[in-house]
This record gives structure tokens, sequence and C-alpha cells, in this order.
């Protein structure tokens, strides 16, 4: 489909478990657009965080074709697919996965390093840290803020580098409803105001709630493709 920022077409995964097959994609289609909100749910093991893996070119699928900004994973070397990740895409996991020695800022500027960010990467972090509301914590090492606050220096280390796209597997599993509400809001924000692409794995009605589509996995298939708003 035109304008697709990633493609998912006809997509299996499989597992080897010793000599068990666990199917965990069977022939998967999924179109992620510019600009989508969108919400992935489905029971447990229903292959959320497979879908999530393979379009973050973390892993490989075992069939099919996964397309992001129109090239072809399987045809991406180990190399590229790392350069792929750090130079245009965002992560966020259910472990805020922070540098436990480094402050906030630190942690941003750790990944705005990697991506080659010259001498203004510590303005650049600080910048990011306070747009999104997070000023006060750019000192603090991760021990030193509470869960909701460190998921949310997490995101704004994802979306520092201004990438196109952003996934995130169950980034609201570890918190609170109120802190869950401020991320979703600081991740709504980078949407409507940066044109950033959200696609997040969730089991919470309150993610599904922000969301602007929400797809519905059942056995590692796309069972129902729900556009709101
Ligand atoms: N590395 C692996 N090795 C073997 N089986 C795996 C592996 N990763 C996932 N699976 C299997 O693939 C299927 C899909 O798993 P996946 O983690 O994608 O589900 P999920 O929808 O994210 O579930 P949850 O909501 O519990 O996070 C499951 O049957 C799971 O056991
Ligand atoms: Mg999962």
């Amino acid at each position: 489909m035109e304008n697709a920022l990633v493609d998912v077409r006809n997509v299996t995964k499989d597992f080897y478990v010793g000599k068990i097959v666990v199917h965990a994609l069977r022939g998967l289609d999924l179109a992620v657009h510019e600009g989508d909100f969108l919400s992935i749910v489905g029971p447990s093991g229903s292959g959320k965080t497979t879908l999530l893996n393979l379009m973050g070119a973390l892993d490989v699928a075992t069939g099919g074709d996964v397309r992001v900004f129109g090239r072809q994973l399987s045809t991406l070397s180990r190399r590229k697919r790392a350069e792929l990740r750090l130079k245009m895409l965002g992560f966020v996991f259910q472990a805020y996965n922070l540098v436990p020695v480094l402050t906030a800022r630190e942690n941003v500027e750790f990944v705005l390093e990697l991506q080659g960010v010259g001498s203004e990467r510590r303005d650049r972090a600080t910048s990011i840290l306070e747009e999104l509301s997070l000023g006060e914590l750019v000192d603090r090492k991760p021990s030193e803020m509470s869960g909701g606050q460190q998921q949310r220096v997490a995101v704004a280390r994802a979306v520092a580098s201004r990438p196109r796209l952003v996934l995130a597997d169950e980034p609201t599993a570890n918190l609170d409803s109120k802190n869950a509400e401020m991320l979703l809001q600081m991740m709504r924000q980078l949407r409507d105001e940066q044109g950033m692409t959200f696609v997040f794995s969730t089991h919470d009605p309150l993610v599904v709630s922000y969301a602007s589509r929400v797809v519905t996995l059942r056995d590692g298939t796309v069972v129902s493709d729900e556009s709101k708003n």
C-alpha cells in the first residue's frame, strides 16, 4: 500500500523449542501509516511482541515480507539492520532499560552519541527533556526517579533523535493509571506536534482508549483492525 511506513505481508514466524515448532505468526498482514497511533492488542501469546520485534528489525521473519520505510528487511545484513534501528527507529520497552549509573540527561546523551551527534548532544538532551516537562529530572539517576518518571525519560531517550517511528512493547505495564496517562499524553504530543508514528502493544484499556487505531491479534494473525476518529 502506498506511503506505508511499515508494510508486513503474509509474514510467518516460527520458533523452535527443542523439536517443537511454535507458529508465533501465521501469515500476518499489516500496513502502518504515517501518523498512526496504533495499539496492538490480543491475548497473551497471540504474537504482539514477535510482531513488534520484526517491525523493529530486532528479529527476522521466517516467511513473507517486512518492509520498513520501503526497505525489505530480509535483504539487509545484520549491520544494516542495526543501522536502521539506530537511525530511524525509537524503542520503548516494558522495563525502562535506562543505564543505572547515568543521569536522565546522560542516558539521552548516550544514545545521541551512538547516533553520531557531536558536541551539541548535551543541549539536545536537555531540550528534549525540558520539552517533555522532565526538566527537573535531568540530573537524577534512575534509582532517584519513580517508575513513571523513568519510563518518561525512556520515551524522551527513544525520541531524542526524532525517529519517524516509535515502537513500544507494553509501555505502561509497570505504571499506575496516573503515570500511564502522563506517558500517553506525552506520546500523543509527539505524534500531534512532530508527526511521529507510534505502534504499541498493550493489555491496558487506558492505552487502547488513546489509540487512533486498534489492531487485534489472535493466534498470530490479525482478526480485527479498527480506526477511531
Ligand atoms: N524466543 C522464543 N522462543 C520460543 N517461543 C517463543 C519465543 N518468543 C515467543 N515465542 C512464542 O511465540 C508465541 C507468541 O509470543 P509473543 O511473545 O509474541 O506473544 P505476546 O502477544 O507478546 O504475549 P504477551 O501478551 O504475553 O506479551 C507464544 O506462543 C510464545 O510462547
Ligand atoms: Mg508480549
